[in-house]
């Protein structure tokens, strides 16, 4: 049997109400544990919750990351939350993880000042260690979205002796980062507020303002790097579907999916063993 999910009265000295009002979203649920936040989202998206619905949970019990592995986070560390999307036009599969990753790395950018990396297709990174992840789930039907969960980790409060040792150097916080105390309920209202505009300003393919940015952030540009294990060529940045290109010998290819590794980079990580 499960454990139930446990709602939270108060987060951070709050009312979810109150904090609901002060981000502008149109419903948010705060949970002390839930199994995962993204199963809670979708439950709501299949009974109506429109979009911009948040579901937050300072502890998961059963986090999701992409590819089968986990997520995990000391409780009230990290932010574990979910945002209910019901895109209007078809994006490729791999723009909204690239769309929203940039929103988040500005939000951090604009809190704390840490200018985050993105490691395609859906990491945050800083100094060479991740800082956290998107993870979207889409609900289709007739080829059509209906709903998207995007389910956002991010590690911010962690200091380096509280990772596991099989993750030491290779996880990192927003705290450690910016070498300063971070406000967790500023940093999420950044975090919403920035997601809720991207997804409804952009939809379809990467406008060239996406791609500059992510340009300026994308920590594979110029790596020779693996895909799946197998030597692949030189990253040489994102297309408007959010494919990454690689070149080897003159040619060039799209990457749809896989996990990129720098060579010589260690192996890709969760926040939990892979
Ligand atoms: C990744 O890097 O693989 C993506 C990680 C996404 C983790 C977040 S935490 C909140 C939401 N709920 C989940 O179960 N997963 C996402």
């Amino acid at each position: 049997m499960t454990a139930p999910d446990i709602p939270a009265d108060l987060w951070e000295g709050a009312t979810p109400a109150t904090w609901r009002a002060r981000w502008g979203v149109p419903d948010l649920r705060i949970f002390r544990a839930v199994g995962s936040t993204n199963d809670v989202a979708r439950a709501l998206a299949e009974e109506g919750a429109p979009e911009g619905t948040v579901v937050l949970a300072d502890e998961q019990l059963r986090g999701r990351g992409r590819r089968g592995r986990g997520w995990s986070a000391p409780p009230g560390q990290g932010l574990l939350l979910s945002m209910v999307l019901r895109p209007r036009e078809h994006a490729a599969a791999a723009v909204l993880p690239l769309r929203l990753g940039l929103a988040i790395a500005g939000a951090i950018e604009d809190a704390t000042g840490v200018v985050a990396g993105i490691k395609w297709p859906n990491d945050l990174v800083a100094a060479g260690r991740k800082l956290g992840g998107v993870l979207c789930e889409a609900a289709v039907e007739g080829g059509l979205p209906q709903f998207v969960v995007a389910g956002i980790g991010l590690n911010v409060l962690q200091q380096d002796d509280d990772w596991p040792p099989e993750l030491r150097g290779h996880a990192t916080s927003v705290a450690v980062a910016a070498g300063a105390a971070v406000s967790r309920p500023d940093l999420a209202e950044r975090v919403v507020r920035m997601v809720s505009i991207a997804a409804r300003q952009g939809e379809g393919p990467l406008a060239p303002r996406e791609r500059d940015e992510l340009a300026r952030r994308d920590v594979l540009r110029g790596e020779a790097v693996t895909v799946d294990g197998s030597p692949a060529g030189v990253a040489a940045g994102v297309d408007p579907d959010g494919a990454l290109v690689v070149s080897r010998g003159g040619a060039t290819r799209r990457v749809l999916s896989g996990t990129v590794r720098v060579i010589r980079e260690a192996p890709e990580i969760g926040t939990e063993p892979t």
